[in-house]
C-alpha cells in the first residue's frame, strides 16, 4: 500500500487530475467524458480521490432509477481507475472499500458495475444477484451488491444517469 494515502471527496482543484488520471489509465478519453458529464448533470451522487501527494486514484457513483421500484437508492460504480504507476498496491481496494462503507453508511440498497467479477467479486458484487434486473449492460459483466433487502429484492428496469448515453 502506498503510504500517506488518503481517501477523501473530490475537491473543486481535482477536476482536471481526475480527467488525466482516467484518460491514462483507460488510455483513451471516453470514461474521463463520463465523468465530466455526470458532474455536469449533477449525478455524481459519490466522488472520491485516493490521494498522496497528487491524486492517484478516482472512483465516481451516479444514481440508478428502478421504475418498478423507485424506493430503493441504488447507484452505478463507474469508473474507477489508478494511475498506471500506482496499479496493483491496493489503491483501487482501498477506495472501493471506503466508497462502499460511505454509501451503505447514507442507506444505499444495492450498488451495480460493470467490470471483472475477479476483481469486484473481493467486495461482494456477483452477476447472480444482478439477473433479476433489466439494464443496458446485462450480461456476465454486469454485477450488483445488495446492501439491504430491499435491495436484494428489487426487480426490472434500471435507468443509468444520461451520460452513459454520451458513451462511445
Ligand atoms: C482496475 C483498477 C481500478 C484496480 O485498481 P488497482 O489499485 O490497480 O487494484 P488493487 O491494487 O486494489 O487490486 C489489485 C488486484 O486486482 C487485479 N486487477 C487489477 N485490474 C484488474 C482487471 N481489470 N481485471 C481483473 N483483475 C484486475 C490485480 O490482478 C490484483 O489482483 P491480486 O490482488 O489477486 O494480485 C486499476 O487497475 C485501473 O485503473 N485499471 C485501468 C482502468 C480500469 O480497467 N478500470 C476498471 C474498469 S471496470
Amino acid at each position: 500500500m502506498t503510504a500517506d494515502l488518503r481517501i477523501r471527496p473530490e475537491e473543486l482543484n481535482d477536476r482536471t487530475a481526475i480527467h488525466a488520471l482516467h484518460a491514462a489509465a483507460f488510455g483513451g478519453p471516453a470514461e474521463a467524458n463520463l465523468v465530466d458529464g455526470l458532474r455536469r448533470d449533477g449525478d455524481l451522487a459519490l466522488s472520491l480521490v485516493a490521494f498522496a501527494d497528487e491524486v492517484i486514484g478516482h472512483v465516481a457513483f451516479s444514481p440508478l432509477i428502478l421504475a418498478e421500484s423507485p424506493d430503493v437508492r441504488a447507484y452505478a460504480l463507474a469508473p474507477v481507475a489508478v494511475l498506471p504507476a500506482f496499479q496493483n498496491q491496493g489503491v483501487g481496494a482501498a477506495l472501493i472499500e471506503d466508497a462502499l462503507q460511505r454509501l451503505a453508511d447514507q442507506g444505499a440498497d444495492l450498488i451495480l458495475v460493470l467490470g471483472e467479477p475477479n476483481y469486484y467479486g473481493d467486495f461482494g458484487f456477483r452477476p447472480e444477484d444482478a439477473q433479476g434486473l433489466r439494464t443496458p449492460y446485462d450480461g456476465p459483466f454486469l454485477q450488483a451488491l445488495p446492501l439491504t433487502d430491499k435491495g436484494r429484492d428489487a426487480q426490472g428496469p434500471v435507468a443509468y444517469a444520461s451520460a452513459f448515453a454520451e458513451l462511445t
